[in-house]
């Protein structure tokens, strides 16, 4: 296992890379919002993304680095409303180069520690039903399987349906 990277939040001036980052990971698997090179948010906006996430009591961006790159990205999104505020969304992703050396695991206990600081009670998420890798990953993680999104990505000219899952903290 490969133990030299560091896992840290995300500030704006990570915007760069992680452009870059999204741009890379998009292309190395169908399962995220964005394919390859398909993330043409600006700097500025993922700076200002980034500030706020910073800023903010109920969403955090952590990242993993190893020489100075970006190779794991996982995020937990509160929401504003009050009746929804006890829940957050959470994505993940880890580069290719570096499956199954347990770095999506430490990010997410990482998150989880972050959500119970923030006083966050639901995390959610969906994962695409035949991810069985992160599938596995979220069921070790504590997560647990509350429905089928239909149709929930639209890929490759294919729809694809989405597991929902939370974990009650
Ligand atoms: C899903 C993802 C985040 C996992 O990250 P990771 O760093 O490889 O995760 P870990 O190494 O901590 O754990 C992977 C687990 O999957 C298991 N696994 C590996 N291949 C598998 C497979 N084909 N089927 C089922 N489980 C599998 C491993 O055994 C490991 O479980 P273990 O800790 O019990 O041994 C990473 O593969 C990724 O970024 N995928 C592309 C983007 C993505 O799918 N994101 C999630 C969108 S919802």
């Amino acid at each position: 296992m490969n133990n030299t990277y560091t896992i840290r939040e995300a500030i704006p001036d990570d915007a760069e890379k992680m452009i870059l980052y999204l741009n890379q990971v998009g292309g190395e698997s169908d399962n995220l919002l964005y394919g390859e090179n398909e993330f043409i948010v600006p700097v500025e906006g993922v700076k200002r993304k980034l500030a706020m996430s910073k800023e903010s009591e109920n969403s955090i961006v952590l990242i993993a680095i190893e020489n100075e790159q970006i190779i794991a990205r996982a995020e937990l999104e509160g929401y504003y409303a009050a009746r929804i505020r006890h829940r957050a969304k959470f994505s993940i992703s880890v580069k290719k180069e570096y499956w199954n050396q347990g770095i999506g695991t430490e990010m997410i206990k990482r998150i989880i520690d972050q959500a119970k600081t923030m006083k966050i009670r639901i995390i959610e998420l969906e994962v695409i039903t035949d991810n069985l890798r992160a599938i596995s990953l979220y069921h070790k993680m504590g997560f647990t399987d509350i429905g089928i999104y239909k149709k929930y990505f639209f890929v490759n000219g294919l729809f694809k349906d989405a597991v929902i899952m939370q974990n009650n903290l």
